[in-house]
């Protein structure tokens, strides 16, 4: 019996030693997965708002999904003035994307700012932009290229030019923008010590890359969208249009009318735009080497330009891709009557024999008053769009 106890007791005791041996081993692998694994990299995906009506196609490449982490680091970005390359010169001499494309002036750069009298925006070097600058607003939903001509589109064989991500580079290096470099870009974010986390938490490591600041700006970029005029809650049923306004909605979406929903859209095509080009009638001299014809080569496309979304349209000036008119009221004049005959202008300017619409005042401002149901003013002035 005594034998037996003592092997028993002998059995017990080693038994313990290996059990306590094998719990020690898993404490050791477990303390390694917690200590040494890096958190892992998990941006929070972003699921962007599709107003009612709006088309739920997006240009979103799949390469750059939208996320939380990534829409936070490039606002900030969009609104940092050492992305031109410069740190700590003064405000007037350093240049960030909202310098161009302010949010209250539908991220354009409006008529009374007094570094750009008039709205004719010039870059760094003071080389003045080709073009006048263009709304940011529900880039988003087009897909039949970027830029007055539709120069950057995503088939192109440039595979530089296919989407936002490009125009942020261009934007960069431009020599009538900000004409930085990459590497001064990167350099002057450097100096900012909060840019190595945001970027971890947009991108996993803390790397500062052009790649990622276009991807970050373009993800910023693609959440502008405006959708709650006064109009879109007509169409919902929540508001009135006043006597006017409807009248004025009749004219711009009927061709005995004023004729503009061909181009611009309206209730069926809620963007306000087809987002194609058109010869508008402005001119039959075509001498821009950036038309839309330098894209296509297509003779019908000489003088013709992508149709603007007149959505927050009032507060959006200069008008046209040279930002010939100022204001509204100049614009509806052409329109009514001051287009200009070429073999180019669009078959869709019906009213091109008898010069224009030909409306009387008390028309023209029906239709004024129908163009200011397009404001959006919680988009102007939206927290999510502003500087951080
Ligand atoms: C000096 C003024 C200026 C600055 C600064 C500027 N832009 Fe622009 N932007 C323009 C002009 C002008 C155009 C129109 C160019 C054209 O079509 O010829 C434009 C067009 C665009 C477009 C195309 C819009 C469309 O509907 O096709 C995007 C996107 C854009 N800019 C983004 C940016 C970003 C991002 C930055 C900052 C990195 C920036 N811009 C800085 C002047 C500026
Ligand atoms: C055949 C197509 C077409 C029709 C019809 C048309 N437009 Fe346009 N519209 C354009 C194009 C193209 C542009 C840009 C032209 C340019 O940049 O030179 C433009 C520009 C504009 C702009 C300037 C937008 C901006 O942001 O710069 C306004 C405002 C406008 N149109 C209003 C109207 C109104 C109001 C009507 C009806 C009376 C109308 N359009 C009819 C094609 C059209």
């Amino acid at each position: 019996m005594g034998t037996i106890n003592t092997f028993l007791v002998a059995l017990r005791k080693s038994c313990t030693r290996v059990f306590l041996f094998f719990s020690f081993f898993w404490f050791l692998i477990l303390l390694g997965g917690c200590v040494d694994k890096p958190e892992p990299y998990e941006p929070t995906p972003f699921s962007l708002e599709i107003p009612s009506f709006f088309p739920t196609y997006l240009n979103i490449p799949e390469d750059n999904p939208l996320t939380v982490e990534g829409i936070a680091l490039g606002r900030r970005l969009f609104y940092d003035t050492r992305v031109c390359g410069y740190t700590g010169l003064d405000p007037d001499s350093m240049m960030s994307c909202a310098t161009c494309h302010k949010q209250e002036k539908n991220f354009r750069i409006g008529t009374d700012d007094p570094r750009f009298p008039g709205g004719d925006a010039y870059g760094l070097t003071g080389q003045y932009t080709h073009h006048a600058v263009m709304p940011l607003v529900n880039l988003v939903f087009n897909h039949e290229g970027y830029f007055w001509n539709g120069s950057v589109y995503k088939n192109n064989p440039n595979v530089n030019a296919r989407n936002i991500e490009d125009i942020v580079l261009m934007a960069i290096l431009a020599p009538d923008e900000m004409n930085s470099t990459a590497a001064k870009t990167i350099a002057a974010l450097q100096t900012d010590s909060n840019y190595p986390e945001m970027f971890e938490k947009a991108f996993g490591t803390p790397e500062i890359t052009m790649d990622r600041i276009k991807k970050a700006i373009a993800q910023f970029i693609r959440t502008l969208v405006s959708g709650n005029s006064k109009f879109d809650r007509y169409l919902k049923g929540l508001e009135t249009l006043t006597p006017d306004e409807m009248q004025g909605y009749i004219l711009f979406s009927t061709e005995e009318g004023a004729d503009c929903f061909h181009c611009h859209g309206g209730a069926g095509t809620p963007l306000f735009t087809t987002n194609l080009f058109y010869n508008n009638g402005r001119t039959d001299v075509f001498n821009d080497p950036m038309d839309r014809f330098s894209v296509t080569g297509n003779d019908w496309d000489h003088g013709a330009y992508r149709a603007p979304s007149l959505r927050n349209v009032m507060v959006s000036g200069p008008y046209m891709h040279d930002g010939h008119f100022k204001t509204i009221d100049e614009v509806l004049e052409f329109y009514n009557a001051g287009l200009v005959y070429s073999p180019y202008i669009s078959p869709l300017m019906h009213k091109i024999d008898q010069g224009g619409m030909m409306l009387t005042p008390i028309q023209i401002n029906q239709l004024k008053a129908f163009l200011h149901t397009l404001t959006d003013e919680e988009f102007l002035t939206n927290p999510k769009h502003s500087k951080p």
